[in-house]
């Protein structure tokens, strides 16, 4: 996070460590904040000052309040309101050297009195680190951490103090910077701010996002006066009284300014004077030893500015106590906005000139949305057994970024869906819908497995990529793989402008909301959502496949209001939590569409309450996982009804032989089962509705989210920041 602005030196900081809380769900390990302050003992009268800290952004809160109080009986001015602050800010998850002050950002390298000359923050990772500091080190430059990013700042010295005087006086910030970046490989995304370049600020990156927030006076999003250049390109500002904001992401600049750019690779911005200007490492410059005599290096370069849509209320917890909650709660909500303005229904009655209602992406329409879905659910039905009275033609679905490719992707070979973590999960739930519906062999890869096989990739392949945040470094690493492969490229990401929606050759954003709980939950249901909608998509031409299409668009509009039944019972599962909280292990069994329900269950139970689990196809069962069974062993089973559910019967009655201790989740209208079961004290039912069986995962996973949700909380865990972890993995 940087900035550069107004303000006195005290509310900068503080500024910075706001914007790191909005950031700190990415990495949480320690943190460290650079800005200037005045020396009024001095006559350089400013200085940089350095506050880091391990743990959270409360930590650092804490040593910056201290710094302060301390720093003010040497003279320092905190409180000197004043123009052109440049200051950076970094919160960490870590991946080269412990968790450290010593290892936190901002890097530095100091001069011999001991003023920062360089600060430098990173988010990614340089992987020729190695051999920069071997050379460094021979040039007589000192390290101190173990961390690959502290080669920048010691380059940034070592490439300055090795201009002529009256280079010093010529070269600007920005070109020290991008022949700093001319010797990195990697990903990253930076920001500088040096002593030798008072009030300047570069930012810059490569394979790590970066985002430009601009902030004019009184603006919230009003159409304040810019430069435009090449119709809706902005350039330069002309006013000065403008701050702007470097963030990883969005949620750090909302509450500042909803106008950014989303910086694309090897850009480089340069902020000074109240002005900023973004260049293009010319392809070529970067690993080359560049001269500064050639001014091809840096090509100055326009940026479409864009406006944010999200609200400042997503970043805030909004009377919840933690994020994930608040984004379980969420779900029935997100589940409408993935939906809205894609789903069409025909509403013309015969006789009368056709027209589709859309479902659009207005308040007023979700309101239509609600209408349409009380006034149509007989006659969609209706469709699903053949004619209509009402209606001429089924509902439809429109994916604006799918249109022009429907065709391209059904003649493909395989669609190969590429993912981690719960992104994965959510492939798997939508898998067998995908391959019912298209009748194309469909594959699932985790990201870095498909990297490590080089995995043979055919231009007549659609690969789909689905990730939230839409940075995971993993998943872009395959997407660069696919595309140099030839394969027809689809993003299915959560992140509006993240790098593998820009890289995709077509998509369908999840329109979730922002997820910050680490854990992934609203965006999991949302992405099985959206992979139904595909398919639903991709078979629209079909008519075999018309009943079955039915069908499921039915439940679709259904799916919100189940969900929030689902969430009333929340009471039950904390009860449930209270009895598993002191247990050391839970195994979770599904099959078919419910395997995918057990694979995210464990993955959020171990990642959340550090319990151990493990998700296990029942159809594995009885090759191995049946000897951990005992009365010991607490186990859950996914036996919702659906073709399955027999051979989920006789899974269930395997466990109960070995003495096994069952919570079942099963549908609310299995009478059977819940006969069969109410009042056995070794097992605890879930009762959740019936629906379409290839939207079930969607509703089966939110008792699971809720029962790691209270695991966590009554086992004394930090719920949305779980150790080790971070919600954005931009490293591989
Ligand atoms: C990290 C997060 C997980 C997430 C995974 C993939 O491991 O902690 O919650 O599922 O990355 O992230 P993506 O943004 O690609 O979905």
């Amino acid at each position: 996070f940087g900035i550069w602005g107004e303000g006195a030196a005290i509310e900068v900081a503080e500024k910075l460590i706001v914007g790191l809380r909005r950031l700190e769900y990415r990495g949480y390990d320690s943190s460290g904040i650079a800005f200037d302050v005045f020396d009024v003992s001095s006559s350089s009268s400013k200085r940089t000052m350095v506050v880091k800290e391990v743990g959270n952004i409360d930590k650092l809160s804490e040593r910056l309040a201290l710094t302060v109080q301390d720093e003010k009986t040497a003279s320092l001015d905190f409180e000197s309101v004043t123009r052109g602050h440049a200051a950076i800010a970094h919160t960490r998850w870590a991946t080269h050297g412990i968790p450290s002050t010593v290892n936190s950002h901002p890097h530095l390298v100091r001069d011999s009195v001991g003023d920062v000359e360089f600060a430098v923050v990173h988010n990614g990772i340089i992987t020729n680190y190695r051999g920069l500091k071997d050379f460094l080190i021979a040039q007589g430059l000192e390290f101190e951490s173990d961390t690959d990013t502290e080669v920048i700042p010691k380059l940034c010295k070592y490439i300055y103090d090795g201009y002529t005087e009256s280079q010093r006086g010529k070269v600007s910030f920005r070109e020290l910077v991008s022949q700093v970046v001319g010797e990195l490989e990697g990903a990253f995304a930076l920001l500088f701010k040096s002593k030798h370049f008072p009030g300047e600020l570069v930012g810059c990156k490569c394979g790590s996002p970066l985002l430009l927030g601009i902030k004019s006076e009184g603006d919230q999003g009003d159409g304040h006066t810019f430069v435009r250049q090449n119709s809706g390109c902005v350039d330069r500002l002309e006013e000065s009284e403008t701050d702007f904001y470097f963030a990883s992401d969005a949620s750090a600049i909302v509450e500042h300014t909803k106008r950014v750019v989303i910086l694309e690779d090897n850009d480089v911005v340069h902020l000074k004077e109240g002005g900023y200007s973004i260049f293009t490492l010319e392809k070529g410059s970067r690993n080359t030893a560049p001269s500064l005599n050639d001014p091809s290096l840096l090509r100055q370069t326009n940026r479409m500015l864009q406006t944010l849509e999200m609200g400042v209320e997503q970043i805030m917890k909004g009377g919840y106590s933690h994020f994930m909650i608040k984004e379980i709660h969420e779900q029935p909500d997100a589940l409408i906005e993935t939906m809205r303005g894609r789903i069409l229904l025909q509403t013309a009655r015969r006789g009368s000139l056709s027209s589709l209602k859309e479902v659009d992406r207005s308040s007023e329409s979700l309101r239509v949305l609600d209408s349409v879905r009380d006034l149509s659910l007989d006659s969609i039905r209706a469709l699903g057994s053949g004619m209509s009275s009402d209606f001429d033609q089924a509902p439809c679905i429109k994916l604006g970024g799918l249109e022009d490719y429907v065709d391209n992707i059904m003649r493909s070979r395989r669609l190969i869906f590429i993912a981690c973590g719960t992104s994965y999960h959510a492939c798997l739930a939508a898998r067998q819908l995908v391959e019912e519906l298209t009748c194309v062999p469909v594959t699932l890869e985790l990201a870095s497995d498909l990297l490590d096989r080089q995995a043979p990739l055919f231009r007549d392949d659609t690969c789909v990529f689905v990730s939230q945040s839409g940075e995971t470094a993993d998943t872009l690493n395959a997407l660069k793989y696919a595309k140099h492969k030839g394969a027809l490229c689809l993003g299915i990401t959560n992140t509006v402008g993240s790098s593998i929606s820009r890289e995709t050759d077509c998509g369908v954003h999840v329109n979730a909301g922002v997820e910050i709980g680490v854990a992934s939950t609203k965006a999991y249901t949302c992405q099985i959502l959206v992979i139904v909608m595909i398919a639903l998509k991709l078979s629209e031409d079909s008519i075999s496949k018309m009943p079955r299409r039915q069908e499921i668009l039915r439940d679709l509009l259904n799916l919100p209001s189940m969900m929030k039944k689902v969430l009333e019972k929340e009471s039950l599962i904390k009860e449930l939590a209270k009895e598993l909280a002191s247990e050391n292990s839970l195994l979770a069994f599904g099959r078919g569409y419910n395997y995918a329900t057990a694979m995210e269950l464990a993955l959020k139970v171990k990642e959340l309450s550090y319990m151990h689990s493990e998700g296990i196809l029942a159809g594995e069962l009885k090759h191995g996982p049946l000897a951990l069974i005992d009365e010991t062993m607490p186990a859950v089973v996914v036996a919702t009804r659906d073709s399955l559910r027999e051979k989920m019967w006789s899974t269930i009655q395997q466990l109960l032989a070995r003495k096994g201790r069952l919570v079942l989740l099963v549908s609310k209208d299995d009478d059977e089962i819940i006969g069969h079961f109410s009042g056995n004290k070794n097992v605890r039912l879930i009762e959740v509705d019936t629906v379409c069986d290839c939207l079930q995962p969607v509703l089966n996973i939110v008792p699971f989210q809720l029962l790691s949700y209270h695991l966590t909380i009554l086992r004394g865990y930090n719920v949305d920041q779980p150790r080790n972890l971070a919600k954005s993995v931009t490293v591989e």
